[in-house]
Order: C-alpha cells, then sequence, then structure tokens
C-alpha cells in the first residue's frame, strides 16, 4: 500500500470512528456524565427516589447501601445539624440530602470554597420528597468552620 492510500484510510477510519460516536445514544457515552456516588440507607425510600432525579438531570449515579449511614456522615464532614438521609460524593463536594439537581449543577459551576452542599432534614416537595404541599427550604454551603445559605428554594426550583 502506498503512502497516501495509507493516509487516506487512516482519515476514513477516523470519520468512520467519530461519527459513531455522534451516533451513540446517551446511555452509552455515561462514562462523559458526572459521577455521583450516593451513600444511603437500608431502609430509606426517599433516598432511591432522589437517585432518580439525579439520573433523570443525566448524572452518573453509583449507589452504595451502608449499614451504618451516619459513619459515612462523620467521615466526609457533615454537620450533624445539617444532617438528612443520604450523603453523596460528587465531583469533589459533598453533597447531602435532597439537594436539587439544578442546585448541584450551580455548586459544580460555581465551585465555591466548601466542602459541600447541604438540605438538612426532608424538606417536602423536595426532589425525591414530593407528593405533600411543598415547602420553602433553604440550602447550605458547609466546611469545617461552619455553615452558609446557599439559596431559598421550593421543590427543584430557587425561589
Ligand atoms: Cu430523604
Ligand atoms: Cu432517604
Amino acid at each position: 500500500m502506498s503512502k497516501k492510500q495509507t493516509t487516506r484510510r487512516q482519515a476514513l477510519v477516523f470519520a468512520a470512528a467519530t461519527g459513531a460516536i455522534a451516533l451513540l445514544p446517551g446511555w452509552a457515552r455515561a462514562e462523559g456524565a458526572t459521577k455521583v456516588v450516593v451513600h444511603k440507607s437500608p431502609t430509606c425510600g426517599c433516598c432511591g427516589a432522589w437517585t432518580a432525579r439525579m439520573r433523570e438531570a443525566g448524572y452518573a449515579v453509583e449507589e452504595i447501601v451502608e449499614a451504618d449511614i451516619q459513619a459515612v456522615k462523620k467521615r466526609l464532614g457533615v454537620p450533624e445539624k445539617l444532617a438528612s438521609c443520604h450523603t453523596a460524593e460528587i465531583d469533589g463536594y459533598i453533597v447531602e440530602g435532597h439537594v436539587p439537581p439544578q442546585a448541584v449543577a450551580q455548586l459544580l459551576k460555581e465551585r465555591p470554597n466548601a466542602i459541600g452542599l447541604a438540605a438538612p432534614g426532608m424538606p417536602a416537595g423536595s426532589p425525591g420528597m414530593e407528593g405533600g404541599e411543598p415547602e420553602v427550604y433553604k440550602l447550605y454551603l458547609f466546611d469545617a468552620s461552619g455553615a452558609r445559605p446557599f439559596g431559598e428554594w421550593r421543590g427543584d426550583k430557587p425561589v
């Protein structure tokens, strides 16, 4: 094969490969999605509901069922008074509880100096807690020195 032919063949192979990637469905491109590792309790249904919201928002979610979720929260630096049910690790941050996918996107875009972001307790109407009358709730950024507000939310949107 001449050098010219080889180059042309390589170009065709390259074009075929890139074309094929562009045509792949979303699930096959999951390695390009932001990874979420969710630590959840074996007995709590709303953790799974939040996980489903994150998957719908395009995150690649891995779930780990923990026998001792409180020990995990302690290890990951979640302040006791900001605790909820599940605890997630997302791109260098800890995300505690029913934080809306849109708030996670804001966190990863702004990248504030913090250990993580929490939705303390179980706010009615937050992602994974749908069903009742949605309440307004606050999110908090936290680090070793304390917590500061990160907006007020209702359902999955800022107020
Ligand atoms: Cu919950
Ligand atoms: Cu839960």
